[in-house]
């Protein structure tokens, strides 16, 4: 079996092809230089680069996978949530795809598809799924595929765009998370951060003291790559603290990371020695991606969920508790 599953949430169009629940193309075109002048995501010309790569990119797809559109069994694409122009462009080219070939169509929830990239076959709910990206730091734990329910989430700053934030006030490129990484490898020593929120009964997550803290570290001097090294320390150490915490109360012993921050190898280190039975999003798939929808759908598809309304609009804000 075949599915598509497009992703247009926000800066990244991509299109991936699953058989079987196997990931065989996962393409990206990013649109990181166009944006790059600006020092952030402009919305509209977002939808246009979409727009213009979109076609291109799922011929490419289908091409690599050594198929036409005719082998397609399902079509999936995310719906929301994220900037309403760029979703729209592969939301309603995958709805049109589907309707032309005459296939069930799946709109898929973004946190849903970053969680089953990460989701490994039969690991059964309920778990604890942690998601941070540059839009998202959220905890769920996760009682079965579309149910969840929110435990904490940022009160400020997503994990990524505090990576981001903090790359460019060091001078570093962006998507800020892997040159932070790159650059705190050069360290030998680590500036020490505070660790956010160490005092809170919940499981929320802050990020922007960190922000404010790097900032005052950046003009006092101090060398960047201890720098850049003391800023990842604190963040992922927030991030498992909370996270452990929520397992150790909620008893859970199985734990998804998924999201672009779960790329970071300092990070999946600090977990994977957190005790718990632990997984990460292989290689690629942790970013911004189409095959994590198409991954969705088939899950979806599986369990006997009906296809989507082909009259459902996307939607720019979405709870993911709702989908
Ligand atoms: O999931 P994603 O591709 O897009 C969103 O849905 O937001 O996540 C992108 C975010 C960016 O903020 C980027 O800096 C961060 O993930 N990121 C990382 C790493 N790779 C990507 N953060 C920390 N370490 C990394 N290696
Ligand atoms: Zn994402």
């Amino acid at each position: 079996m075949w599915v598509l599953g497009i992703d247009t949430s926000c800066d990244d169009t991509g299109v991936g092809l699953v058989r079987d629940g196997q990931v065989v193309v996962n393409l990206v075109a990013s649109q990181v230089r166009l944006h790059g002048a600006y020092g952030g995501v402009v919305p509209e010309l977002a939808s246009r680069e979409h727009l213009k790569a979109i076609r291109p990119l799922t011929e490419r797809a289908l091409a690599e996978a050594g198929i036409t559109a005719k082998d397609l069994d399902l079509v999936a694409a995310t719906r929301g949530p994220g900037l309403i122009g760029a979703l729209l462009v592969g939301y309603t080219f995958a709805k049109g795809l589907a309707w032309a070939l005459g296939r069930p169509f799946y709109a898929i929830h973004h946190l849903e598809g970053h969680i089953a990239a990460a989701w490994p076959e039969g690991i059964a709910p309920p778990f604890l799924a942690l998601v941070a990206s540059g839009g998202h730091t959220h905890l769920y734990e996760v009682l079965g595929l579309g149910r969840y329910r929110l435990l904490g989430a940022t009160r400020d700053d997503a994990a990524g765009e505090a990576f981001d934030k903090v790359a460019r006030l060091l001078g570093l490129g962006f998507p800020g998370g892997p040159e932070i990484e790159r650059l705190a490898q050069e360290a030998e020593e680590a500036v020490p951060f505070p660790v956010p929120l160490r005092e809170q009964e919940g499981y929320d997550f802050s990020f922007s003291g960190l922000k404010t803290k790097a900032l005052q570290l950046v003009e006092k001097g101090l060398p960047k790559p201890a720098l850049a090294k003391g800023f990842q320390e604190a963040a992922i150490l927030h991030l498992a603290e909370v996270v452990l915490r929520a397992a150790r109360d909620t008893g859970h012993k199985v734990l998804l990371v998924a999201g672009g921050v779960a790329a970071n190898q300092a990070l999946q280190a600090r977990f994977r020695e957190a005790g718990l039975q632990v997984y990460f999003p292989p290689k690629g798939l942790s970013q911004d991606n189409g095959a994590m929808i198409a991954l969705a759908a088939y899950r979806r598809f599986r369990q006997g969920f009906p296809p989507s309304s082909l009259s459902l609009g996307a939607t720019a804000y979405w709870p993911l508790e709702e989908a």
